[in-house]
């Protein structure tokens, strides 16, 4: 069935001028933008966004990073579009990243890696309304 998932191109790829690129990509690969818009993150609500890994070692290191600079988080809607955008955007590791994929092609490293991609439709959601009201979303 048709569904969502969420994304926001980060900082490094916001600042490296591949907004245009990675929506390019997006679009061609089937999927529909359903709500975008470009904001920065404080620390602490990049932290809020990242509170999964809180336990994690590179958490403050994330939280700085991902309010370094603009991003653009977007809305997008496919059929299997939680998985079919893992595919297109590759491994978190660039270096492990296939060819073609977003990662492959823009992420500068592990953490630097270009975009991001709901793992699941619980959490799609979640992100979405992060960002986005309902009645924001067309
Ligand atoms: P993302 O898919 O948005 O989800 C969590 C983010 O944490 C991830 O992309 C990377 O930006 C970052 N990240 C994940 N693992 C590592 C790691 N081992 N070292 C540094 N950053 C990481």
């Amino acid at each position: 069935a048709t569904n969502l998932t969420f994304t926001m191109i980060k900082p490094d790829a916001v600042e490296g001028g591949h907004t245009g690129a990675i929506i390019k990509l997006i679009e061609e690969a089937g999927f529909r933008i359903v709500a975008i818009k470009k904001t920065q993150l404080t620390p602490e609500r990049a932290g809020q966004f990242y509170a999964v890994h809180r336990e994690r070692p590179f958490y403050n290191d994330l939280r700085t990073y991902m309010s370094s600079g603009a991003i653009v988080p977007m809305i997008l809607e496919k059929e299997n579009a939680v998985a079919d955008f893992r595919k297109l955007i590759g491994a978190t590791n660039p270096a492990q990243a296939e060819e073609g994929t977003i990662r492959k092609l823009y992420a500068k490293s592990m953490q630097e890696n270009a975009v991001h991609g709901s793992d699941s439709d619980e959490n799609a959601e979640i992100e979405a309304s992060f960002f986005f009201a309902t009645t924001d979303r067309y």
